[in-house]
């Protein structure tokens, strides 16, 4: 007759699982466990394939705001107060990159972040040249946050992420 002798471990390690079963049994029975939510998926996250309707409310959301009039945006916007928005994408990869981004509050590791902190907290990085010299600190709407939905947000930019691309 054989004798199996398990390895103290192995048989703390089954009865662990046959524990795992029954637990899971339980569970069974009870309600189900709701599932972890999932964060959203930024529509802006492939600049390229914004859709239509999104870039179009975007563009909407851009005016209803004000953004026109302070910002540039060839054929679109003729705001001279803050940067123009024509080279935004490129520019905000490039400006995450630089040193003066990562002395700066800004904790964006994407162009989409970037943008998103721009709207959101001006402040944590605030942009070197403005069309008429040294850009202003809090002249950006320090606001936005209170005012903006997230799909408006959302439409905004997917749009501004079509811009310099
Ligand atoms: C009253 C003028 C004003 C308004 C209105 C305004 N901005 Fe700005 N914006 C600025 C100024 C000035 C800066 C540069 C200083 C800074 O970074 O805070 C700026 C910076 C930005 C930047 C960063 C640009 C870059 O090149 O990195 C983005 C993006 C931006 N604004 C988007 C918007 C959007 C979108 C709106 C509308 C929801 C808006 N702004 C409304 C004045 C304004």
């Amino acid at each position: 007759m054989m004798n199996i002798k398990l390895h103290k471990n192995v048989r703390r390690a089954l009865l662990a699982a046959s524990a795992g079963i029954v637990l899971a049994l339980t569970a069974c029975g009870g309600e189900a466990a709701p599932e972890p939510t999932q964060a959203p998926v930024a529509p802006a996250a492939e600049p390229t394939k914004v859709p239509a309707a999104i870039v179009e409310k975007g563009k909407t959301v851009f005016n209803q705001y004000g953004c026109q009039a302070c910002h540039a945006i060839q054929g679109f916007a003729n705001g001279a107060v803050g940067p123009a928005l024509d080279n935004l994408y490129t520019n905000a990869l490039k400006t995450i990159a630089s040193e003066e981004y990562k002395r700066s509050e800004g904790k964006a590791t994407t162009a989409e972040e970037y943008i998103r902190e721009a709207v959101l907290n001006p402040n944590a990085f605030v942009v070197a040249q403005c069309p008429t010299g040294p850009c202003p600190k809090g002249v950006m709407i320090q606001n936005f946050k209170d005012q903006i939905s997230e799909s408006e947000l959302e439409a905004l930019i997917g749009y501004l992420m079509t811009l310099g691309r």
